[in-house]
């Protein structure tokens, strides 16, 4: 089975970004930890980052063709995007949003997110392990290793 890992506007920058807020793994770094922890369950990942709203909504309509589940942390876009949203709503492949920070000890326009309604649940603050988290998660759901 497969997992899409989808990252949004940014996440490119992680390691030098805001370290204090993000950490300081770079995304192919938290890239290749979710591969191989992903291999435990047996689990492929498709391991993605853009930082354009329209390439997450193709990529949302590839995962509703071919993908097992998604795991999505739009990064800003979480807080803007209606059209990820319908994306999500669009497809019956189940989404997990991650997030780095604790979105909710952070400004009050972060509290909202577009994705949560639609997701089969949300995972924030932990950092790239919410990631990890979020493999083991389908794992159970997708009844694998
Ligand atoms: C983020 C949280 C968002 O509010 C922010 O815009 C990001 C990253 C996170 O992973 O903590 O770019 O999604």
């Amino acid at each position: 089975k497969t997992i899409m890992v989808l990252n949004g506007p940014n996440l490119n920058l992680l390691g030098s970004r805001e370290p204090e807020t993000y950490g300081n793994l770079t995304l192919p770094e938290i890239g290749k930890m979710i591969k191989e922890h992903a291999q435990n369950h047996d689990l492929n990942v498709d391991f993605r980052q853009t930082n354009h709203e329209g390439t997450l909504v193709d990529w949302i309509q590839e995962a509703g063709d071919g993908a097992d589940g998604i795991i999505l942390n739009a990064a800003a876009y979480t807080h803007t995007s209606v059209a990820i949203r319908d994306a999500i709503a669009a497809i019956n492949t189940p989404v997990i949003e991650v997030h780095l920070s604790n979105v909710f000890a952070r400004e009050e326009f972060r509290h909202h997110s577009f994705v949560s309604d639609q997701a089969a649940g949300v995972i924030c603050g932990f950092g790239a392990t919410g990631y990890v988290l979020a493999i083991d998660a389908f794992a159970s759901m997708l009844r694998v290793n």
